[in-house]
């Protein structure tokens, strides 16, 4: 293994899913809806917010030299246009606890959660709501721009469309009948209970409207209407200039959620589309950034009458995903096609009890990274989620798919032997060669 001296090796998280406690988010109130479609709230998750520094510490301990993490919105502004310092010096002093420990910071602004108050005002689908989430961005910069390199302004924007594709096929194959209904939650990366979603919805909009004053309230990942899929994407240049306007000199991009698409003869024509609605469709909007953080964890594949499931035998992960590490390659060669700035790997991982899996994973994945840096694409890091076993949104803790295993009860971390797996791959690149 020769990865560049200066080669970002690392692990991510999200805000909700580790920090606890983030009572002023739209999650938050959705977890304690009467009928709420999670399996669990988040609680106090892995209690991060409090033990980030024990955290860091281990990630740094095992070798990797780079954490990518979020600021959650909510916490910074609870009220709309009412900042909390003190959330601020609190992200400080996590930016701050990487640098002491030889690990590069990489920060995202948005990763799904919403402060309610912005839900309220119409969320995720409100033309306001690019002008709140660029306010935001500046304050961010403002106050912490001189200690961060690189921003995540949006974490997998593509996410809307992706799950208003995935709610027309459930409810078709719901209809049909409930065992396919399962495979159509594996087609979509990242935790959603579809089926308790469609049991609840009789209950939903009135709770809803209760908590968010709308009955159908526009959350980050509801399934997204066109407009407002380009909202999405304008609310990420809108902070982006922001963004370098205060600071030039931050490297700023956008991370999306990208499938292996794969066509069987005959399949090839939704292959392409699905990759036009997935990937294409969006470069207008992203091609001035400075890097696409790129975001896979399986393939998917179409035959002549469409998607297919996954290939008989195929070994699945406890998402339901098939276990396909070779993905990562693919779509890395597939996004520099078109998009010619850095990539940065910002998410890839897999949800399993049996850690040795997890090595395997990351071994495959690492072995399709490093053949793409021989080609000379320009990839400037991999970041593996997850640093610890969290809170998996609607499908709370059952999935696993830390490097560092979390004590439900105690809290206790253990880390895993991934995590020495893949620290061993930053500790080589540390005596490797300038990238
Ligand atoms: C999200 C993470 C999530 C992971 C695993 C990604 O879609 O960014 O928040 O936990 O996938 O499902």
């Amino acid at each position: 293994m020769s990865f560049p001296k200066g080669f970002l090796i690392g692990a991510s998280t999200a805000a909700h899913q580790v920090e606890g406690n983030n009572v002023h988010s739209d999650y938050w109130a959705q977890e304690h809806l009467p009928h709420s479609s999670f399996t669990e709230p988040s609680g106090i998750a892995c209690d991060h917010y409090s033990r980030f520094e024990e955290d860091i510490g281990l990630m740094a301990k095992a070798g990797l030299n780079a954490y990518r993490f979020s600021i959650e919105w909510a916490r910074i502004e609870p009220e709309d246009g009412k900042f909390d310092e003190n959330e601020i010096e609190h992200y400080r002093q996590v930016i701050r606890c990487c640098r002491e420990n030889g690990v590069e910071p990489l920060v995202t602004l948005m990763h799904f959660t919403s402060p309610v108050w912005l839900i309220r005002q119409g969320g995720w689908e409100a033309e306001s709501t690019v002008a709140r989430f660029r306010r935001y961005a500046a304050y961010v910069t403002e106050k912490l721009g001189d200690e961060i390199r690189w921003i995540c302004t949006i974490n997998e924007a593509n996410m809307g469309l992706q799950l208003a594709a995935i709610s027309r096929r459930f409810q078709l194959m719901a209809q049909q009948a409930q065992k396919n209904a399962q495979q159509a939650e594996g087609t979509v990366q990242v935790g959603m209970n579809f089926r308790k979603m469609m049991e609840n919805m009789k209950f939903a909009a009135q709770e809803n409207a209760q908590v968010f004053g709308v009955p159908n309230p526009q959350i980050f990942v509801s399934s997204r209407t066109p407009e407002g899929d380009a909202l999405v994407f304008r609310a990420h240049q809108a902070a982006r200039d922001a963004i370098k306007a205060i600071r030039p000199e931050i490297r700023v991009g956008i991370t999306l959620s990208l499938h292996d698409l794969q066509a069987l003869p005959g399949g090839e024509a939704f292959a392409e589309n699905a990759w036009e609605e997935e990937f294409l469709h969006y470069l207008p909007y992203i091609q001035e950034d400075d890097f696409l953080g790129v975001q896979n964890y399986t393939r998917t594949q179409y035959g002549p009458a469409g998607q297919l499931p996954c290939p008989e035998g195929a070994e699945l992960t406890q998402m339901d995903y098939e276990f396909y590490p070779e993905a990562l390659e693919h779509v890395i060669r597939k996004v520099r096609k078109d998009f010619k700035g850095d990539l940065i790997v910002t998410e890839n991982g897999v949800a399993t009890s049996d850690d040795t899996r997890r090595v395997e994973f990351i071994r495959r994945a690492m072995a399709g990274v490093e053949s793409c840096l021989k080609d000379g694409i320009p990839v400037k890091g991999y970041c593996h989620w997850s640093l610890m076993d969290n809170f998996e949104w609607q499908k709370g803790y059952a999935m696993t798919f830390g490097l560092i295993a979390v004590d439900r009860a105690t809290l206790l971390r253990t880390p895993k032997e991934s995590l020495r797996f893949l620290g061993a791959y930053a500790k080589s690149s540390a005596a490797g060669s300038a990238l």
